[in-house]
């Protein structure tokens, strides 16, 4: 898909890996960029960002975890912004801790953000990009999900699936999907993607 002229979703576009893909796309030549996370401040200050790059911004303040809010927002995006070819996930959560520290709290708020967070807004919008038979998803999930780390025992059951859903969930959308896995940072030249797409079913 070329990108130029197209309108795109990232979340997490508050700070980090979101903040810099939303950027990246801005110099690419997106015609508007939909930026969500939580907190609103920090977002304006990413749009003036791109902004001042000529690019259109729609800052939507966002708790992913909140399904009900995100039907309304994404039901209002779509109606003002629509259709919205690209979305990035890349909001997510990662608790530093050995199994042994670990709480469920924070296994719960990994889980509810960085999987059923994703799940809830990407279902939304693809099935909205299969009725107009274009779109694309990306997932930033993490290496995390397929290697033992000894620091962070509650990340990789969210992190895996991201891996393996675009596989099943490609099946049922026109387009390609993406997981791509940021492993090092803050040097995105060395990030390790993995793609799924239809030739490879
Ligand atoms: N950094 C790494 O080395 C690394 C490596 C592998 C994978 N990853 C993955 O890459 C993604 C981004 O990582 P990062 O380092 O850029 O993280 P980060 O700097 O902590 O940023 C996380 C983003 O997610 C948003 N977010 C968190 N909870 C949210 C919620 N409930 N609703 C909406 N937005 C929420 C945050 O914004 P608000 O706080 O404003 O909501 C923020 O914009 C994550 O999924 C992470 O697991 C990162």
């Amino acid at each position: 898909m070329k990108i130029q002229g197209k309108v795109a979703l990232i979340t997490g576009a508050s700070r980090g890996i979101g903040k810099a893909i939303a950027l990246e796309l801005a110099k690419q030549g997106m015609k508007r960029l939909i930026l969500v996370a939580r907190d609103r401040q920090k977002l304006a200050e990413v749009a003036a960002q791109i902004e001042a790059l000529g690019v259109e911004t729609t800052i939507m303040a966002l708790d992913l975890t909140h399904s009900i809010n995100v039907n309304i927002a994404v039901a209002q995006l779509w109606r003002s912004y629509g259709p919205i070819h690209l979305l990035v996930n890349c909001a997510g959560v990662a608790h530093q801790n050995s199994f042994l520290q670990s709480k469920l709290p924070q296994l719960q708020e990994e889980l509810s953000v960085n999987l059923m967070g994703m799940y809830t807004l990407t279902n939304l919008i693809a099935k909205r990009m299969v009725s107009q038979r274009q779109g694309i998803i990306v997932n930033v999930s993490s290496l995390m999900g397929k290697v033992a780390a000894p620091t962070m025992a509650t990340f990789p059951p969210p992190s895996l699936p991201l891996w393996d859903l675009p596989r099943h969930y490609v099946k049922n959308l026109p387009n390609t999907m993406s997981a791509l896995s940021p492993y090092s940072l803050p040097s995105p030249k060395q990030t390790w993607c993995v793609t799924c797409n239809h030739s490879e079913e």
